[in-house]
């Protein structure tokens, strides 16, 4: 198994209840390391940019609403297969769906407040990485 790089994102849900520790405390017992990290408040660009491929869904200017509606902490968790690893411990996006142990069925609120995000391929992990972090601001 390939060591692999993802990017993730700890959203407005969880920074408003204060659980940014525990989320983080899921992704490092599945084995992914922080090796980049920041907490920002997305302007309403640079979430409708990062959310573009979503541009014509009913729920897009409602994502775009919540994503900037606080501080969320963007990463970059390194390990091993730790694409698939993220999605596995993120759980599935409607946390009613979400299965026991994951971190939406501990902590989403809705599809939409649903805690993380997290790169689904790896293509899409580079261009999410890059979009938020420098070359140098990722320490491996
Ligand atoms: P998606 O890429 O389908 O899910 P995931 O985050 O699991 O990769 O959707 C992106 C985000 O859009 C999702 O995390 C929450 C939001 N969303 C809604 O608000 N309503 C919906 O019906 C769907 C499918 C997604």
């Amino acid at each position: 198994m390939a060591i692999e790089r993802t990017f993730s994102i700890i959203k407005p849900d969880a920074t408003r209840r204060n659980i940014t520790g525990k989320v983080l405390s899921y992704l490092e017992a599945a084995g992914l390391r922080v090796i980049a990290q920041k907490r920002i408040h997305m302007t309403k660009e640079q979430a409708e940019g990062f959310y573009a491929v979503h541009k014509e869904r009913p729920f897009f200017s409602d994502l775009v609403t919540f994503m900037t509606s606080g501080p969320v902490v963007v990463q970059v968790l390194e390990g091993e297969d730790a694409i698939a690893k993220n999605r596995e411990v993120m759980g599935a996006t409607n946390p009613a769906n979400a299965a026991a142990g994951t971190i939406r069925k501990d902590f989403a609120e809705s599809i939409e407040a649903n805690s993380v995000h997290g790169s689904d391929a790896p293509e899409t992990a580079k261009q999410e990485i890059a979009y938020f972090f420098k070359e140098e601001e990722i320490v491996g």
